[in-house]
């Protein structure tokens, strides 16, 4: 039987569901299967930070890694999954919400399938993320917020696309630090400081924090 449950519609984050007469219908492969297959189980690592801090970097770093020790893992990144699925979200506080919303669902059934996810996405909401964590939990995967601890000043220095220049010139309203929110993850299971570390050691702080969890072999 699958260990994917039917979700239950109780958190204020999960819009109302508009979807009448649906019954869930439960496979006959469990997560423990996949698992056998596989040689691990799936997890969630969700990478929260600002633009430019180093998100998407670490995140196909980790991934080139975690590949190379025969391990599926596979990335969801903000700005890829905004050519696609997200296309139709801005950068207002509902969009950026229903865009964690979308993304965490997402994540949770790549990890229920046996992926190592690896999620970055600015994620500026504390109560986005928790919600994003709560539903990993309740369906009993793993998640780890990884806090990519890089200040301002560094990201906007790199200003990798231009943007931070473009946002201080006012063509670009609402730009995440400058005139839009971020809030600090307040209990993040991993800090990393990539402005402090080279990108080759935040990966092997991941890898390590992923061994000690029992996540992945060693
Ligand atoms: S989130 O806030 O909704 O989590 P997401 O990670 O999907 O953001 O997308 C962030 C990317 O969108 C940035 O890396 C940047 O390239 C681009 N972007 C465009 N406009 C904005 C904005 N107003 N604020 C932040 N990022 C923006």
């Amino acid at each position: 039987m699958s260990d994917q449950k039917q979700p239950k519609n109780e958190s204020s984050s999960r819009p109302t569901s508009q979807s009448t007469n649906i019954v869930w219908h439960d496979g006959e492969v469990s997560r423990a299967d996949r698992a056998k297959v596989l040689g691990h189980q799936g997890c969630t690592l969700w990478l929260t930070g600002l633009s430019g801090s180093g998100k998407s970097t670490v995140g196909v770093a980790l991934e080139h890694a975690l590949n190379a020790r025969g391990v599926l893992a596979y990335r969801l990144d903000g700005d890829n999954v905004r050519h696609g699925l997200n296309a139709n979200l801005g950068f207002g506080a509902d969009d950026r919400k229903e865009n964690i919303r979308r993304i965490g669902e997402v994540a949770k059934l790549f990890a229920d399938a046996g992926v190592v996810t690896i999620s970055s996405f600015i994620s500026p909401y504390q109560a986005d993320r928790d919600q994003v964590r709560k539903i990993h939990e309740d369906a009993g995967l793993k998640f780890l917020e990884v806090f990519i601890n890089t200040p301002i000043e560094i990201c906007e220095q790199r200003d990798p696309k231009g943007l931070y220049k473009k946002a201080r010139a006012g063509e670009i309203k609402g730009f995440t630090g400058i005139d839009d929110p971020y809030e600090l993850p307040k209990d993040p299971e991993i800090d990393l400081k990539t402005g402090e570390n080279t990108i080759e050691q935040s990966v092997e702080q991941l890898v390590a924090e992923l061994t000690k969890r029992g996540l992945i072999n060693s």
